[in-house]
């Protein structure tokens, strides 16, 4: 696996991983405006040359935002994304992010195993915040110190 930079030519394959992992896809462009976006760092994770896995951080001054992870469904529960999430947060540390926030369906196990993993902390819920089916979010925070 290798994980680097998300580029335009990844795009197409960005998008289609997206569309298999969530019920509310991001909007078609969407992908293309983040690599444009000065605050936004996204990465991929590839297998034998294609892409599998995808993250879009959003950086400002000492926070960062996990906007999005998604693994391929044919490649989940390999440790790719702890690796994806491992990388672009090193990658976030470097940059000076010492506070690391995201939200997650409250019925999504799978994803909060990974944050807990990490040591997120549940810190809040938005009730009913997703439109599609009235999921509450779960609102997660980790905060690093400046020397892990
Ligand atoms: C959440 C997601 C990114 C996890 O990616 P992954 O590559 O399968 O995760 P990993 O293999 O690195 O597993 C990380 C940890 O979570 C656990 N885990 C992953 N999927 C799990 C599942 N379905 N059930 C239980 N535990 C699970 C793993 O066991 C692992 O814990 P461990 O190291 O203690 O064994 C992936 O399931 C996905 O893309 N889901 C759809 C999109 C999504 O929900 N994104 C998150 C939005 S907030």
């Amino acid at each position: 696996m290798n994980i680097r930079p998300m580029t335009a030519a990844d795009l197409p394959a960005v998008a289609e991983l997206d569309q298999l992992s969530f019920s509310q896809p991001w909007p078609v462009g969407a992908f293309e405006a983040e690599l444009a976006n000065v605050n936004s760092r996204c990465w991929v994770a590839e297998v034998d040359a294609h892409v599998v896995a995808a993250i879009v951080l959003w950086r400002v001054l000492d926070e960062a935002h996990i906007a999005t992870i998604a693994v391929h469904p044919d490649f989940r529960q390999r440790g790719i994304g702890k690796a994806l999430l491992r990388a672009s947060m090193d990658a976030a540390y470097i940059e000076g992010a010492r506070i690391y926030h995201l939200e997650v369906r409250a019925g999504n196990l799978a994803a909060q195993k990974l944050y807990a993993d990490f040591g997120y902390e549940i810190v809040g819920r938005r009730p009913k915040y997703y439109q599609d089916n009235g999921e509450d979010a779960l609102l997660l925070t980790l905060i690093l110190p400046e020397e892990p």
